[in-house]
């Protein structure tokens, strides 16, 4: 779990990057931002990665479902006295909830974007390339759609806010000097990276 957690958390880091040209929501960024999007979906080394980052999905999603169940088998009556609140956060004590939040909001992202950028009836740009950057911005023109996001991104932070740190820890890369460094990073990860991923719709709804 740990390592496909902290491998999706580099694709994090990269999906970010490619989304941030959504900023340039003119002529000249839709020419470039579909011609990144035909890059991404063609060039067999990053055909390679993404097959690796739908492999670490369902893999970290399956593996954490079976994982919750064997903790509850494990202690089938609850402890007398327990007081979580006192030695975990929300955040560590939902993990399961909202990572599966996150795949629910993955499946609806991927049926938008993805898949219609593979298998749907897009028009084409100026260059000939398929025009998925219009389909981006008309997407985000809906408030709904865009609050979805928002949200989406609030429960990413809550689970990067414990899961980022917990990732080194299980892997045993646990040690005085550097957790607390490691601690500290991902909480600005958990804060700043859904941050930046929430502005992007926001922005396009209001300056698209
Ligand atoms: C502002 C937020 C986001 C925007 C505008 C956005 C946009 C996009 C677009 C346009 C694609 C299609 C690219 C293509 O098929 O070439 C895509 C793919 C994808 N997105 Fe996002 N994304 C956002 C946030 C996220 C987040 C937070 C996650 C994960 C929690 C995520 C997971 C994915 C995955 C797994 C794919 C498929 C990648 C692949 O085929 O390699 N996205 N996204």
């Amino acid at each position: 779990m740990a390592a496909t957690g902290l491998f999706l958390c580099i694709f994090l880091l990269g999906h970010l990057a490619g989304n941030l040209q959504l900023f340039l929501t003119d002529e000249a960024g839709k020419l470039q931002f579909n011609a990144y999007a035909l890059f991404m979906t063609t060039f067999p080394a990053v055909k390679i990665l993404s097959y690796l980052t739908y492999f670490s999905i369902v893999f970290h999603a399956v593996d954490g479902f079976l994982l919750t169940i064997q903790n509850r088998k494990a202690r089938p009556t609850k402890y007398a006295y327990s007081r979580p609140d006192k030695n975990t956060n929300f955040a560590a004590r939902n993990m399961a909830v909202l990572g599966s939040l996150i795949l629910v909001f993955i499946v609806l992202h991927m049926r938008s974007f993805w898949y219609e950028m593979h298998w749907g009836e897009l028009g084409t740009d100026a260059a000939g390339n398929r025009d998925l950057h219009t389909l981006v911005m008309t997407s985000f023109k809906n408030w709904w759609y865009t609050l979805i996001y928002v949200i989406s991104m609030g429960v990413l932070g809550f689970h990067l806010w414990h899961g980022f740190q917990s990732g080194f820890q299980s892997l045993g890369l646990s040690h005085p000097r550097y957790s607390p460094i490691i601690k500290k990073t991902g909480y600005a990860f958990a804060v700043l990276i859904p941050l930046l991923f929430a502005v992007i719709p926001v922005y396009i709804y209001f300056f698209g």
